[in-house]
């Protein structure tokens, strides 16, 4: 018998089906989910075909999907097309280009809006003034940016010539920015001269002197001007963006590229300290996060859409930017802290700007649980229609209380599992289906995903095992920037024939996922497998507790056993006896395989800026050893 399986039970119990509203039921396409993943089955490029259709080409596709070369994929191929034009030339001329693409503010209260039409001028502008410094197609553009549209007419100036920009999360450091720049060996770096955070300055500039100096790749360094106090500029390599920009023509022809043309190389962790540069195309990507975007957010004409990523992260490319965009949607760039300057930050700019699509992370969730909800019930929060999810996942506790509190129980929410590597949402529901507290639910139409075990046998139901994907799709990645061996020993070699996500699941008995988190951060106590987000999870779910990171620890008997971080909501104080209540209670809803050996009260746990625990430096502090690189870290 499967002991670990606890947590399962108490999963896979969960009875409570949330049913979808009679709004959203109104859209067909949405309530068509078993019809449309039978049509996806049976013949995947024609569902495919009829998904790119929808998109405009220069050149249609002789073949939708070219696998002679597995596991080098090549979706739609012979064709020629540019995602910018999807994005921005095709709504010039059309009602769309007087709507609002881009709304910003950020924690200074400055805000600013921009239609598609000046959207696209700006664009047009940039790709011109990269022209000038010669830039070419093909050539890379390091982006290190705040979430400004500067951010995003940077990365649509770079798409429209056929360069391919890499844009680096101003959170990391000037080394790890440097690292990033050699691996692709990026010819122009976009920076600004200062980033705004919680009412700090962030003097970016210097931080890219440093990444930049004595760099064999970097020819010039565009400076987006945000402050009134000059920075220091190198002669012949550095140039202010508007000095570049401004006397460049508002005009700028697309360039056509190949469908499997580098749109973007976005840097991520892997398992090893040296990041993998991800390469995703043109014609593909656009396919595949159009048609999600479209479905899972059940998109309407004047929605307020905004996504509180940071357009560093793979959320931010493809649902900040590029799918709102290529569906002439406003899209909200907040560039700030959602609970600052007090807790409330978030509902107050949602109920500012009537924002009807919700997109945020767990982590994010369980913070403003700790606050109470006594923050978003000071505002009005009718506008809302439909809540995201993504980056972890969802303890059934947070989903709850955002289904209640936030939604009033009238906003799906849209668990949406997903990757850097994968580009779009593959396991999520829909908004018609019938949701389950703390399940992504099931593969996009299209996806077929399922759990294998070691030995690359499918798990029965309940069973926990290795997430893995079974056909490709056109928004894969292609591979790891020129480190093929790479690409195919991460994804492909374990398991041959399916591409390996590194998460553990399980599926219940109605095929909805459960996902357990990375299979990296998996801890083997006493023989039993268990998930370290599943004991946090379990942790987070009393009600004393707003935050935990496990961690597992040598132990000569058990193999490992885990220890607990944590973080205590308002009102608790650390306390022998809370620790045994915690104990009780995680025997309770995991098993007694979870029941942690030791658990420590922290006021703090080591995150990286998109607010993931890093667990691994948690460990090395525990066991006194080096933690590696630290430079992902928010703090
Ligand atoms: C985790 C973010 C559970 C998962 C889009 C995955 C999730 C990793 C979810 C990718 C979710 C993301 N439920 N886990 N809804 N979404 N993850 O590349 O472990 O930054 O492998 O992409 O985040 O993180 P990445």
């Amino acid at each position: 018998m499967d002991k670990s399986h606890g947590r399962t039970e108490v999963l896979l119990n969960e009875k409570k089906l949330y049913k979808p509203s009679a709004k959203v039921l109104k859209n067909v396409r949405v309530r068509q989910y078993k019809a449309m993943t039978a049509k996806a089955v049976k013949n995947p490029k024609k569902y495919w075909e009829q998904a790119a259709e929808e998109l405009e080409w220069y050149k249609k596709w002789h073949t939708v999907l070219d696998d002679s070369h597995k596991p080098f994929y090549k979706w739609f191929t012979g064709a020629e097309c540019n995602i910018v034009h999807n994005a921005l030339d095709r709504h010039m001329g059309t009602p769309i280009e007087k709507k609002t693409a881009i709304i910003w503010e950020n924690d200074a209260g400055q805000r600013r809006k921009l239609t598609y039409r000046e959207l696209n001028k700006e664009v047009c502008k940039m790709a011109n003034g990269l022209k000038n410094l010669k830039v070419r197609k093909g050539d890379r553009v390091a982006i290190y940016m705040q979430n400004t549209p500067e951010i995003a007419i940077a990365m649509l100036a770079c798409a429209k010539i056929g360069a391919v920009h890499s844009v680096v999360y101003a959170g990391y450091s000037s080394h790890a920015l440097r690292e990033r720049i050699d691996d692709q060996a990026a010819k122009v770096l976009i920076t600004s001269d200062v980033g705004f955070r919680s009412g700090k300055v962030i003097d970016m500039k210097s931080l890219c002197d440093e990444a930049v100096q004595g760099s064999p790749s970097i020819q010039h360094v565009i400076v987006h001007r945000r402050s009134d106090t000059p920075c220091k500029m190198k002669m012949n390599r550095d140039t202010y963006w508007d000095a570049l920009v401004d006397s460049q023509p508002a005009k700028c022809e697309t360039v056509p590229v190949d469908a499997e043309h580098p749109l973007f190389i976005l840097y991520t962790s892997g398992t090893t300290a040296k990041p993998k540069g991800i390469v995703h195309v043109h014609g593909g990507y656009m396919v595949g996060i159009n048609r999600t975007l479209q479905w899972v957010f059940d998109i309407r004409e004047n929605d307020v859409y905004w996504c509180t990523a940071d357009p560093g992260w793979i959320t931010g490319h493809s649902y900040i930017v590029y799918a709102p965009l290529i569906n002439g949607m406003t899209t909200l760039m907040f560039e700030g802290v959602p609970i600052y300057p007090k807790p409330d930050k978030i509902w107050q700019v949602v109920q500012k700007y009537k924002v009807n699509i919700l997109y945020t992370a767990p982590t994010l969730i369980r913070t403003l649980i700790k606050f109470g909800d006594k923050w978003p019930n000071k505002h009005n929060l009718s506008s809302l229609r439909l809540l995201g999810s993504v980056g972890e996942p969802i303890n059934p506790e947070a989903w709850r209380w955002y289904h209640r509190v936030i939604g009033k129980k009238k906003c799906p929410v849209m668990d949406t599992w997903w990757q850097t590597e994968t580009g779009m949402f593959m396991i999520t529901p829909l908004p018609s289906m019938p949701l389950k507290a703390g399940s992504a639910t099931l593969p996009f139409p299209g996806i077929q995903a399922t759990v294998l075990d070691e030995k690359g046998k499918e798990v029965p139901p309940g069973k926990g095992g290795y997430l893995v994907i079974k056909n490709p799709w056109p928004s894969m990645l292609r591979t790891v920037f020129r480190n093929e061996k790479r690409y195919l020993h991460t994804y492909w070699e374990k398991f041959p024939g399916y591409y390996e996500t590194g998460d553990l699941a399980r599926i219940d008995k109605d095929g909805y996922f459960w996902i357990q988190g990375r299979s990296d951060d998996v801890l083997s106590i006493a023989g039993h497998r268990i998930g370290n987000a599943e004991i946090e999870s379990a942790l987070v779910s009393h009600k004393a507790v707003s935050e935990a990171g496990v961690i597992g620890k040598p132990h000569p008997i058990k193999g490992q056993t885990a220890k607990a971080f944590v973080i205590l909501k308002q009102g608790y104080k650390p306390s022998d006896k809370l620790i045994n209540e915690l104990k009780i209670h995680l025997r309770k809803t995991v098993g007694p395989v979870a029941v942690t050996d030791e658990i420590e009260f922290v006021d703090k746990l080591p995150k990286t800026r998109s607010g993931k625990i890093m667990r691994r430096v948690l460990k090395a502090q525990e066991l006194g050893e080096d933690a590696g690189d630290t430079s992902a870290l928010a703090d």
